[in-house]
């Protein structure tokens, strides 16, 4: 087997796996038992996969993940992750006729929701759709800085851009709008959850939208995402960019 048709079955066998049993064996200890010198540990756990699914900031780390989203630590760390990404953007053979493509999620990736978050205690609430909703209508969310430059230079480098999203077909407008007043221009598609998508977990979504990008004749070059479900499943990119992202998990 040549690597990328193993490295293809193994992150297939990942996504797998993760269908099967959303437990993870080994177990992080309870919210409780975690201090709060324990959350940058717990933090690398998290950005890692290794802590599986969760629901929600321990009660102990809710102060750190405050700190770290609105400080200098996060900024740096998704502008290591653009410096990277535009590294790999670089060093790729274009296969031209405008068929490189390139994918972003939206949420914490092009858009920071850091404001929304801060109003409801980073993450220690369980999800608020009704609320998150209203905020998304507001189209108040601040460019991610370090994917707003990644994503003109590699417009620059001559990528077709593509936004593949969990918000639904209804938020299309506000997102729209939205992502023209943060700065972002001449994307060539914006891809939301239509009726038959509903309900899809993320990772199945995503690959499927991806699997249509690709059936189009597109190579996807990159993708860069804040959940991994933004980057595993099938129809992966030729490389994926992990942005970090503590407040919440999206299976
Ligand atoms: C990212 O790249 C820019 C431009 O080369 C540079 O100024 C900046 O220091 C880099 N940031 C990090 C965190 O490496
Ligand atoms: C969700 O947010 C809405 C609007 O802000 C609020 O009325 C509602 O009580 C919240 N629901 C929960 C379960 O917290
Ligand atoms: C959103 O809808 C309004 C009202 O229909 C329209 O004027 C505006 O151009 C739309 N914005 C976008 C970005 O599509």
């Amino acid at each position: 087997m040549d690597s990328g048709v193993w490295l293809l079955s193994l992150l297939v066998a990942l996504s797998t796996v993760s269908h099967i049993r959303s437990e993870p064996i080994l177990r992080l200890p309870s919210e409780k038992a975690i201090s709060s010198d324990y959350c940058d540990s717990w933090r690398l756990a998290v950005e890692t996969n290794n802590a599986g699914a969760w629901e929600r900031v321990p009660v102990n780390c809710v102060d750190f993940v405050a700190e770290y989203m609105t400080g200098e630590r996060y900024r740096r760390d998704c502008e290591v992750v653009g410096n990277l990404s535009l590294a790999f953007a670089r060093s790729v053979r274009m296969v031209g006729d405008g068929r490189d493509a390139w994918v972003f999620d939206i949420d914490e990736t092009l858009l920071s929701n850091v404001p929304y978050y801060q109003e409801i205690g980073f993450g220690f609430e369980i999800f608020n759709e009704t609320s998150f909703d209203t905020w998304v209508h507001s189209a108040a969310a601040p460019a991610l800085a370090a994917n707003l430059i990644l994503y003109n230079e590699l417009k620059e480098l001559g990528f077709k851009i593509f936004l593949l999203t969990g918000r639904s077909e209804y938020q299309r407008n506000a997102t729209e709008t939205n992502l023209l007043l943060s700065g972002y221009r001449n994307w060539e598609r914006l891809i939301l959850r239509g009726s038959s998508d509903k309900g899809k977990p993320a990772i199945s979504y995503k690959s499927e939208k991806r699997e249509e990008v690709e059936n189009e004749g597109y190579m996807i070059h990159g993708s860069s995402g804040d959940q991994w479900s933004d980057l595993w499943g099938y129809a992966v990119a030729a490389r994926s960019f992990k942005l970090p992202n503590p407040m919440y998990y999206i299976p």
